[in-house]
């Protein structure tokens, strides 16, 4: 089989945001678009010549072609062996897993993570590196900069492979094995939790209901909760990965996980609920007629890791974006643990975990995750509060609430403003930012600003620094209020206001956060003018 070179010219706007090139399946489309960006990863990353490449996606529309076209042009551009996984699928946490557990070079992801798919939606494709991870800056960067000179990408022609059946078999000299997309993922979570514990629970009757949202944790939440842990059959709904989610949006909140939560929330809810997002990485956790907001979650499981057989030892510290509740901070300060505040986006995550700074981590955007692989990890939630839960053998609610009784409840919320005029938002942060110096020592609505600024983060392991990653101000009564333009939007600006208040008074623990923060709100848009700049009486979405 010869090798072809294909004559090509560069596309501008492939460069690749915080979790890799995500563009329209139209545009991934146009003829040699994914070639170029494919090919730009194999010049920019030498060592996957004679390397070991991991392949698969969270199964979306155009997940089968891409792989095809990826694999031949891997084969021409000498990788020695790629793992894929069986019809072309693997969760992002489980890529994360397979290159760590097999010493592979690298890997690509293909998915739009909580993006809804379809031939009118969305498709993404990301290079993780050899610890697991999402490719650094300087590698995404070097991506996109080989893009823009690009003249000739690399390909065989080829028959297309059969990807659905396991096993190993060849394609111009290079070896491919189509891998079971949940084995290693599995055989890792067994080693990590307590599953004989687990099984004992499902075995005494307790019911739980996982949401897959008809996107990749399917096969895995019903071969590990149904298969390995003995949760009934039915457990797991929506458990096929379906190319469009079924019509869905894999995005595992309040709003869009509206069946789940309505099940938790009614009369005759099974103990525990829990769903994932379209690439296994987010995940939203609710106990009966509860919900656990994610930064109450990261700091619930931080508190009871020692629980959990692999965490028995105890953690090495913990990380959480700085947006994300003090929930956790309060855990670290009893537990004697260092505590990290990180700017938004999982992949701040990575030195410390490298360096062993940390072991749990998280963020308020629905991100859990330890030292295990280096992704957030929405299974892997999942199955640490079952393993809590076993243990404890207490309702979730329960749990959480005296969790609130001995550290006192950061009650929090997220107002979201979406789609406004670029110019205005960036000017509401620009003067919002003029006025920092001035706050400290202004009392407003009664409540003194202790401090105000905008965060700067420097990276301990390796000293980079990074600006202006979100505006603080904190009052002497233990609360604070952030705001950020979010980095994900794709319509105008995403103004986003965080409001958190630390309360100590359990007989205040069972209140509506709305409520408990209503001065706060009330400051929030005083202080940066949201109503009288944006036209907005109100945000677009409550969280
Ligand atoms: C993605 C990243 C997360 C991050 C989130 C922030 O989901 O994977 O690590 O927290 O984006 O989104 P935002 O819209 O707030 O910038
Ligand atoms: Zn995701």
């Amino acid at each position: 089989m010869s090798i072809q070179s294909v004559a090509t010219r560069p596309f501008s706007g492939q460069k690749p945001g915080t979790s890799g090139l995500r563009k329209k399946v139209s545009v991934f489309r146009q003829p040699h678009y994914l070639e170029n960006f494919v090919q730009s990863i194999f010049d920019t990353v030498p060592e996957l010549r004679g390397g070991t490449l991991v392949l698969g996606g969270d199964g979306r529309y155009y997940n089968r072609v891409a792989v095809q076209t990826i694999l031949r042009m891997a084969a021409a551009n000498g990788v020695a062996q790629v793992l894929v996984g069986q019809g072309g699928l693997l969760s992002t946490p489980a890529v994360s897993c397979v290159i760590r557990t097999r010493g592979a070079t690298g890997g690509i992801v293909l998915s739009a993570s909580h993006n809804p798919g379809g031939p009118d939606e969305d498709f993404g494709i990301k290079y993780n590196v050899s610890n697991g991870g999402p490719a650094p800056e300087k590698i995404t960067e070097a991506i996109h900069a080989r893009t823009e000179a690009i003249e000739v990408y690399r390909t065989v022609d080829a028959a297309e492979l059969d990807l659905d059946t396991l096993g190993s078999t060849e394609l111009a000299g290079m070896s491919v094995e189509v891998i079971d997309p949940v084995a290693d993922y599995a055989a890792l979570m067994e080693k990590l939790f307590d599953f004989g514990a687990i099984r004992a629970l499902f075995a005494s009757g307790f019911r739980m209901r996982f949401d897959a949202m008809n996107a990749i944790t399917g096969p895995y939440a019903h071969e590990i909760l149904e298969g390995r842990l003995g949760a009934p059959a039915g457990t797991v709904v929506r458990g096929t990965p379906l190319e469009d989610f079924g019509g869905a949006h894999p995005d595992p909140n309040l709003v869009h996980a509206h069946d789940l939560v309505e099940l938790m929330m009614g009369a005759g809810a099974p103990d525990f609920g829990a769903a994932s997002d379209g690439d296994g990485d987010r995940n939203m956790i609710l106990g009966r007629g509860f919900y656990v907001t994610p930064s109450d979650s990261l700091a619930v499981l931080a508190a009871n890791a020692t629980l959990i057989p692999a965490y028995a030892g105890g953690l090495k510290g913990v990380a959480r974006s700085m947006p994300t509740s003090m929930a956790v901070d309060r855990v670290a300060a009893a537990l004697g643990l260092n505590c990290y505040e990180t700017p938004t986006g999982w992949k701040f995550f990575g030195n410390l975990l490298d360096a062993g700074c940390i072991t749990f981590c998280g963020e308020e955007s629905f991100g859990t995750g330890s030292d295990h692989v280096r992704e957030k990890d929405g299974l892997w939630a999942v199955l640490a509060w079952l393993n809590v839960l076993a243990v404890r053998r207490e309702p979730l609610a329960d749990i959480v609430r005296a969790h609130w009784a001995s550290y006192g409840r950061n009650v929090y919320t997220r107002h979201d403003y979406e789609g406004i005029d670029s110019a205005v938002a960036d000017e509401l942060m620009a003067d919002l930012r003029a006025s920092l110096q001035s706050l400290p020592g202004c009392v407003l609505d009664g409540l003194s600003v202790t401090s105000a600024d905008d965060f700067t983060y420097t990276d301990p392991v390796d000293g980079s620094v990074s600006r202006k990653q979100g505006v603080r101000v904190a009052f002497s009564d233990d609360s604070r209020i952030v705001y950020r333009l979010s980095g994900t939007g794709t319509q105008g600006a995403t103004l986003r206001v965080y409001i958190e208040r630390h309360e100590a008074d359990a007989d205040k623990h069972g209140l509506d956060p709305q409520q408990a923060l209503a001065a706060l709100i009330v400051l929030a848009d005083r202080i940066a003018g949201i109503t009288s700049r944006t036209g907005r009486p109100a945000p677009d979405v409550i969280t």
